[in-house]
């Protein structure tokens, strides 16, 4: 199989992007994939569940830097390895990247540019988006096969979700033809919540079977996970949290076959 990136992107925040990304990483490391995780927020969440320091250096900001300078930053600058998987760490500099690229040309396609090589060494590319639709989750679509979108099944989500769709459009039209969504994820899902039931209803009647049939509950065991720097497979393998995250992750594959 040749390698695929995806993003797990959306801007609103809290939707549950970067417990998708290391679980799904997770997920696919325990199924014998080849798997570099890339932490595309300045908030670090990532690079912190996936059991790092918040300010390991050099990270995704100096790689960055080095791009935007015309130098060279081979894809083990920045690498780093924890839980059997590999990552590309994160921290509050990376905000800077922002302002830093606006003038930088081919701005938008340096992540691109920086996983040519790691495509090769990789079956799975994840990207953990930060809640923004800026130059750094531009860089993200730009770079990608494909996009995760989660979300928590309420009524603003799905509002910003359309926005969100219509910014892809353009990343499509003027960057990334070849990008596709692979899917929507609802999260922290709550069978029980009237709202929960009728946002996933009006998701499914707008996306079909975009939408992943996996939703993720709500379960106290991921965020305990993340907190401890691990995967829900190694925290509590039999958590709810653990079976969302391997039904999901097995749809994934599928999708992709
Ligand atoms: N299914 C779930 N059940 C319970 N808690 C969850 C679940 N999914 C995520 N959480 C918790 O909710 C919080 C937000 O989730 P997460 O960090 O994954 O969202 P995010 O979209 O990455 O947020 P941000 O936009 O700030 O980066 C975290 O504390 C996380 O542990
Ligand atoms: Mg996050």
């Amino acid at each position: 199989m040749k390698s695929e990136v995806i993003s797990i992107a959306i801007q609103k925040g809290g939707s549950g992007k970067t417990t998708t990304a290391i679980n799904l990483a997770a997920y696919l490391r325990n199924q014998g994939k080849k798997v570099l995780l890339v932490d595309l927020d300045p908030q670090a969440n990532l690079t912190q569940s996936a059991g790092l320091q918040e300010e390991v250096e050099p990270n995704i900001y100096h790689v960055f830097k080095r791009l935007a300078a015309g130098q060279d930053a081979p894809v083990d600058f920045s690498l780093f390895r924890s839980n059997d998987m590999d990552i590309i760490p994160s921290s509050l500099d990376l905000a800077m990247s922002e302002m830093e690229l606006v003038s930088i040309f081919g701005r938008e396609k340096l992540l691109q540019q920086h996983l040519r090589e790691a495509r090769k060494k990789y079956d799975f590319i994840i990207i953990d988006c930060p809640p923004a639709m800026g130059m750094l989750t531009i860089n993200a679509l730009t770079a990608s096969d494909s996009v995760i979108i989660p979300l928590q099944a309420e009524f603003l989500p799905l509002k910003g979700m359309r926005n969100f769709m219509k910014s892809m459009e353009t990343v499509r039209k003027n960057l990334n033809p070849k990008l596709k969504v692979l899917g929507f994820l609802l999260t922290k899902f709550d069978q029980r919540k009237i709202m929960n039931q009728r946002v996933a209803s009006q998701l499914s009647r707008q996306y079909g079977d975009k939408v992943f049939k996996t939703r993720i509950r709500t379960n106290i065991a991921l965020a305990q996970a993340q907190e401890k720097g691990v995967d829900i497979f190694s925290f509590s393998r039999r958590s709810n949290g653990a079976e969302d995250y391997s039904n999901f992750g097995e749809e994934v594959l599928n999708r992709l076959r």
